[in-house]
């Protein structure tokens, strides 16, 4: 399966401080937003990864993450030119997913618990897997409704009044139909190809599964000042009582084996002696 990882949009929500730099560059404590999206998918076992943005943004995401040879896997980039919705990364993506199931996640969306879902769902072969989040606040997302067997009954783009209480959370797995479902849409009145009507399209097939992550794991908001300080203060309490890293790319890459010891330590020199080169020549140690 490949991979997606669709870090554009205008980030009105956040500015100022989105002014120059795309949300998802921003820090989540000690490191940029998107390592935490990013760390989802190898911890999924992903290693073929397109990652779409804004052109004046895409130069900047390819001079923090390059080839991802120095990580032992693949990243490719395409410019999104205007933020016309988040299906439309699947018609982007079109030639790179050359007919293989994919995983879309967006930029924006930090995980942090059980993978086991998540790595069984990137073996899907056929139809669609979504995961739902119970949240205080559904009408701000995408929101689903599902049977005793996990599959979609309804699902519903920011409705007004929520018939559940779960959210549709940014990481969607769906099988080679997905690129010819989002060009049959046609744009929202928010003018967007919303990845809701793609997923929908998929629920009136009887192909839209639903997985929810439990009470154990955190997927945190990052769409308002106050979110974003929260997420990272969650990163640092974490971090701070284990002496262990969230997100760190280059932890995965070596934890799965996508690169050697010897690999790891010239990633720990580029850091020198600060603290993240620290952690990952304690990584080495251990
Ligand atoms: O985070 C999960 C939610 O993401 C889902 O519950 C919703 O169903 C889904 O529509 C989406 O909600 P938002 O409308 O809040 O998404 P937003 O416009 O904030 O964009 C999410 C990320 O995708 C953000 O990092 C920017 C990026 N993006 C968005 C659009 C519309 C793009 O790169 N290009 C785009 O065209």
């Amino acid at each position: 399966m490949k991979a997606i990882l669709l870090a554009g949009g205008s980030g009105t929500r956040l500015a100022p401080m989105t002014a120059v730099v795309t949300k998802q560059l921003l820090p989540i404590y000690d490191k940029p937003m998107i390592y935490y999206p990013l760390s989802t998918l190898l911890l999924a076992g992903l290693r073929e990864i397109l990652i779409i943005s804004t052109p004046h943004d895409l130069p900047m995401i390819e001079k923090l993450l390059g080839s991802g040879a120095d990580l032992g896997v693949s990243f490719s980039y395409a410019a999104q030119p205007k933020p016309e919705g988040i299906a439309q990364s699947l018609i982007i993506a079109e030639k790179f997913l050359n007919g293989q199931p994919c995983c879309l996640i967006l930029g924006d969306n930090i995980f942090y618990g059980p993978h086991n879902g998540i790595e069984q769902a990137a073996s899907l072969t056929k139809g669609s897997f979504v995961f739902a989040y119970r949240v205080k606040d559904p009408e701000r997302y995408g929101v689903v409704t599902l049977d005793a067997a996990g599959n979609a009954t309804s699902i519903e783009e920011k409705p007004a009044q929520p018939k559940s209480p779960y959210a549709v959370t940014g990481l969607y797995f769906y099988d080679s139909e997905a690129p010819a479902i989002a060009r049959s849409l046609k744009p929202s009145p928010r003018g967007e190809l919303e990845i809701t009507d793609v997923n929908r399209a998929y629920m009136q097939r009887g192909e839209l599964k639903v997985g929810i992550l439990g009470r154990g794991t955190a997927w945190l908001d990052t769409g308002t000042p106050d979110a974003l300080l929260d997420a990272a203060q969650f990163v640092q309490t974490i971090e701070r009582r284990q002496g262990m890293k969230i997100a760190c790319i280059e932890e995965i890459a070596f934890r799965k084996g996508f690169i050697t010891a010897a690999q790891l330590e010239k990633l720990a020199e580029r850091y020198g002696k600060n603290d993240y080169g620290a952690y990952l020549r304690s990584v080495l140690e251990e």
